[in-house]
């Protein structure tokens, strides 16, 4: 996996240190960005102990445990608990990965330092805004684009065209690998970042769609796509196991069989 190395945020201070439990011998300290839109404070980051003898396995159930038995205030997001639904991404020990299937003990330090996904706005605590990304999702129409008539019952597939669509269905939209893309901290207003590329490709080659044309000519330009410097972030740091810098060579390479 890839360690990104946090901006660094002269702003950021050294907030509250919150009391050890008592009789614990199983202690872990745990650092977690807090910012607060509206108390007009700097970002901060606040210290907590946990015993782990008390706690589950995974980051999100620290997370859980804070909220629930220490600070109420701590914001994060999460739902399914199971890597399915990819709203608990943050950057975990330096590493952006999903916290309920991120394990206490993959933290190679002794602090666990807890972050935002870097370079995205944030909404509050460990929330990131998230409104561009999903509207360049949107942009690449992920949805079946058919121009024949619909059939009476379902639109068929090969089992062989099916298979070609592993790797790719199994985004969760995270924004793990975006947010870990140095071309996307620096153009990702243009650059439509390895996960909506990463969607973009997994209807290019669905053997259903017929608007394949007209998605890679969306793509025909110097931002959109040609971002990409193969830098290999997104793959590091894809906690579905997913490769979308292999989905964007894809696309660049069936640009280029279209031109000659
Ligand atoms: S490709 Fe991986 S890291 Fe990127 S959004 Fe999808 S699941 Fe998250
Ligand atoms: S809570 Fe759904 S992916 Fe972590």
């Amino acid at each position: 996996m890839v360690q990104l190395t946090l901006p660094k945020n002269s702003k950021v201070k050294v907030g509250k240190t919150w009391p050890k439990p008592t009789g614990a011998s199983n202690i872990r300290k745990f650092q977690i960005y807090r910012w607060n839109p509206d108390d007009g404070e700097n970002p901060r980051v606040d210290t907590y102990f946990l015993d782990m003898d008390k706690c589950g396995p995974m980051i999100l159930d620290a997370l859980i445990k804070i909220k629930n038995e220490i600070d109420p205030t701590l914001t994060f997001r999460r739902s399914c608990r199971e890597g399915i639904c990819g709203s608990c991404a943050m950057n975990i020990d330096g590493i952006n990965t999903l916290a309920c299937i991120y394990g206490m003990d993959e933290v190679k330090s002794d602090v666990v330092k807890i972050y935002p996904l870097p370079h995205m706005p944030v909404v509050k605590d460990l929330i990131p805004d998230l409104t561009h990304f999903y509207a360049q999702h949107a942009s690449i129409m992920p949805w079946l684009e058919t121009k024949t008539n619909r059939p009476a019952k379902e639109w068929k597939q090969s089992i062989e065209d099916r298979k070609k669509l592993d790797g790719l269905y199994e985004c969760v939209m995270c924004a793990s690998c975006s947010t870990s893309c140095p071309s996307y901290w620096w153009n990702g207003d243009k650059y439509l970042g390895p996960a909506a590329l990463l969607h973009a490709y997994r209807w290019i080659i669905d053997s259903r769609d017929e608007a394949t044309g007209e998605r890679l000519d969306h793509l025909e330009d110097p931002f959109k796509l040609y971002r990409c410097h193969t830098i290999m972030n997104c793959a590091k740091t894809c906690p579905k196991g997913l490769n979308p810098a292999q989905a964007i060579a894809e696309i660049k390479r069936m640009q280029l069989n279209r031109a000659v």
